[in-house]
């Protein structure tokens, strides 16, 4: 399968999907303080949806049972929601989607219960901004990796984290998951070039620890291997007719974070 290039008019949608998933990530961040669980989180998101009329990606995806992963501390990804209160300290990554007209977005967060910990603070500052670079590296005519590149050389720069090594972002549009693939690490100048009406997620996971993780029985938690606390950001972009980029899943388009990093967004969505 090619990668699935989209219109100006099909971007249209998919920002309208994007800014569902904006949107609602912000309420669930919101919502989360000690004593709230992540099925609460969850039933905020069943009612966000239904109010705007769009449907969940993620509910019945190869069976998943909710509309959002809700992966606390040292679950990584893909945790499932459940009735354990939150506690003062924790870290929880929210990752979310939703479709409207059949057009996919997709993002995800993490936030902090309570006051946490430096190091877990700076763990999460890591990760977004790595997911920041790799948007940013991301030009008209490069190549895909030089998204993977760039999230690898700052995650590294950082300190030591390990950064996930079977999971990465995807492009994304008629479905969730798409091609390409997008590792979040490796040299930079390989893979697809890339072209306008290309939407991809990238979504950095990485850890205070090991890259290793394991799957747990409910065959869907992703635990990391020494139970290392990590992070998981992910934003869904897509290059316009005028060869900028804009960032679906963001209120801004994108406009704050890549504008301090040198990039400039497309108007054409605004
Ligand atoms: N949204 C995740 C991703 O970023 C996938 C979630 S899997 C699901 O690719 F089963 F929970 F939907
Ligand atoms: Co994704």
């Amino acid at each position: 399968m090619a990668i699935q290039l989209k219109s100006l008019d099909q971007l249209k949608k998919m920002r309208r999907a994007g800014l569902v998933v904006g949107e609602l990530l912000i309420e669930m961040r919101e919502a989360v303080k000690p004593g709230v669980t992540t099925n609460d989180l969850n039933r905020i998101a069943i009612d966000g949806l239904k109010a705007r009329k769009a449907k969940s990606n993620f509910l019945n995806y190869h069976g998943y049972p909710a509309v959002i992963c809700a992966s606390p501390n040292e679950v990584i990804v893909h945790g499932i929601p459940s009735d354990l209160p939150l506690v003062d300290g924790d870290i929880l990554s929210i990752d979310f989607g939703a479709i409207i007209e059949g057009w996919h977005g997709d993002s995800a967060i993490t936030v902090g219960v309570g006051s946490i910990s430096s190091e877990d603070q700076k763990l999460m500052d890591v990760c977004e901004e790595s997911m920041w670079r790799g948007i940013a590296a991301a030009k008209i005519g490069g190549h895909l990796t030089d998204i993977s590149f760039a999230i690898e050389d700052y995650t590294n720069a950082q300190g030591k984290y390990g950064i996930l090594r079977e999971y990465g972002g995807h492009g994304i549009g008629t479905e969730m998951h798409q091609e390409p693939h997008v590792l979040n690490f490796g040299p930079a100048g390989r893979g697809p070039e890339l072209e306008v009406g290309m939407a991809l997620a990238i979504e950095p996971m990485i850890t205070r620890g090991t890259h290793g993780t394991h799957v747990l029985d409910d065959e869907w938690t992703v635990v990391s291997d020494d139970n290392s606390r990590g992070a998981h950001f992910e934003q869904s972009f897509a290059f316009l007719p005028d060869g900028k980029p804009f960032v679906l899943t963001s209120l801004d388009g994108g406009k704050a974070e890549l504008g301090r990093l040198g990039v400039e967004i497309s108007d054409l969505l605004q």
